[in-house]
């Protein structure tokens, strides 16, 4: 039977600012060596991760909160994972995991996602595989051959949980010098060859482990944008597939693409210069960030306010700290710090902290996304074009179950 997904903490408006997201960067490690890592200098550090029993120690003092968002390194290299999340499942009753991975260990991530599924029934999974482009395309962007890896662990993902809605399946594309000029056939070949639930391409930010990696502009930016929308509405299309009332398809589309141009729209404006969201960004009111190491942020881009050691591993001494309040002050919603920033996954957790300008923006990027609306033809001969034009190999992708010889 088809597992439905539960009320996702992520649709939920509310005016009421409290502690709603944790971000864990569970490990420094990593198998990979991205040019366009915003954390490798991070990771050059070598510092120890976070033990089991530290991190232990801040999900006993968090309190419920809704939603774990990973982060590192690569998290399928931390050996107690699955020990970690079923902890904050039953401590903090977290309704949301975002699990990012480069998909290089393909069984052991169908194997703790089996895992967490029957541990964490009530909690709903969003694996977020990153493939940055075809075969070679994405081998050099991420420093490693692992393309056929990153395919291999999208195909058992998909063949384990094809009718789960509770775990849901993303595709995460970072646009650089490396990839720029392929990103229309690869979100194509993608949306053709996997049953994934959304893909979504973000702009490479922050300082990078390779200089000059960063190119899309304000304005190359929105022509993508506005051309890759097509793939949106088609994703859209499949989520409301797999929703049973017909309101319930309506609603579901409608906060999808609303969210996602809502937040594309923002991060255009942003790609220049710092340019107002058209809303408060509640870093460090909603969010919190837990490096590696122990070290604490109000986001990702913010720097370092202390380290959870100092705090007793104690996060409510941690939000209600002097130094949490002078952050939140200096931040000023954004206008203070003027920090405006690309960032998705602010822009996505503030959205929903801002009620009254939630709405019209979900209507206008409702709006905007009908009339970016196109047919498109997706057949295997097209995807097999696409596979001979970007050479990829197809016996490979035979082995793997992807395509039939
Ligand atoms: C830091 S990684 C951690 C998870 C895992 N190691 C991976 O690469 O998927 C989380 C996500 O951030 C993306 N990312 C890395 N550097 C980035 C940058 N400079 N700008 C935007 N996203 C970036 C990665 O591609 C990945 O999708
Ligand atoms: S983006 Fe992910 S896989 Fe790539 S180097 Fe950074 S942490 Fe590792
Ligand atoms: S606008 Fe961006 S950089 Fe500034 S606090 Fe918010 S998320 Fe952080």
């Amino acid at each position: 039977m088809q597992a439905k997904r539960k009320g996702s903490s992520f649709n939920m408006m509310s005016s009421k600012r409290k502690l709603e997201s944790i971000f864990l960067f569970v490990t420094g490690k990593c198998n990979a060596r991205c040019a366009m890592c915003f954390y490798a200098k991070d990771m050059d550090q070598k510092a120890p991760d976070l033990s089991f029993d530290e991190i232990k120690k801040l999900s006993e003092s968090a309190g419920e909160f809704n939603r774990l968002w990973l982060s590192g390194g690569e998290p399928s290299l931390r050996d107690d994972l699955p020990e970690i999340l079923e902890m904050f499942y039953r401590n903090n009753h977290i309704k949301d995991i975002n699990f990012p991975s480069n998909g290089m260990k393909p069984d052991r991530i169908v194997e703790w996602l089996k895992r967490l599924r029957s541990s964490c029934p009530d909690c709903n999974i969003t694996i977020s595989i990153s493939l940055d482009g075809f075969g070679d395309t994405h081998d050099t962007q991420r420093g490693v051959a692992s393309f056929y890896k990153a395919v291999e662990t999208l195909k058992k993902v998909d063949d384990a949980f094809k009718d789960d809605g509770q775990l849901l399946k993303n595709i995460a594309t970072v646009i650089t010098k490396y990839n720029v000029e392929e990103v229309m056939d690869f979100m194509l070949w993608v949306f053709g060859r996997f049953n994934v639930s959304t893909h979504t391409i973000e702009a490479a930010r922050g300082v990078t482990r390779e200089d000059g990696v960063k190119v899309v502009t304000e304005e190359s930016l929105r022509e993508l944008q506005d051309k890759t929308a097509l793939y949106n509405i088609a994703y859209a299309d499949r989520i409301a597939e797999g929703v049973d009332s017909g309101i319930g398809k309506h609603i579901a589309r409608f906060f999808y693409l609303g969210l996602m141009r809502a937040m594309y729209n923002i991060r255009a404006s942003n790609i220049d210069k710092p340019t107002p969201w058209g809303m408060d960004c509640t870093a460090g009111e909603t969010t919190l960030v837990i490096d590696y190491d122990g070290r604490f942020r109000s986001c990702e881009l913010r720097p370092p306010m202390g380290n959870v050691r100092d705090y007793g591993y104690n996060i409510q001494d941690i939000v209600q700290s002097a130094a949490m309040k002078q952050e939140i002050a200096d931040v000023g919603h954004g206008y203070g710090a003027n920090c405006w920033c690309t960032h998705g996954c602010w822009i996505m957790s503030s959205i929903v902290f801002n009620p009254g300008k939630m709405i019209p923006m979900l209507l206008k990027s409702n709006r905007e996304m009908k009339k970016l609306n196109r047919p498109f033809s997706i057949n295997e001969t097209v995807l097999q074009d696409l596979e001979t034009k970007y050479r990829l190999d197809r016996d490979k992708l035979a082995q793997i179950g992807l395509v039939y010889q």
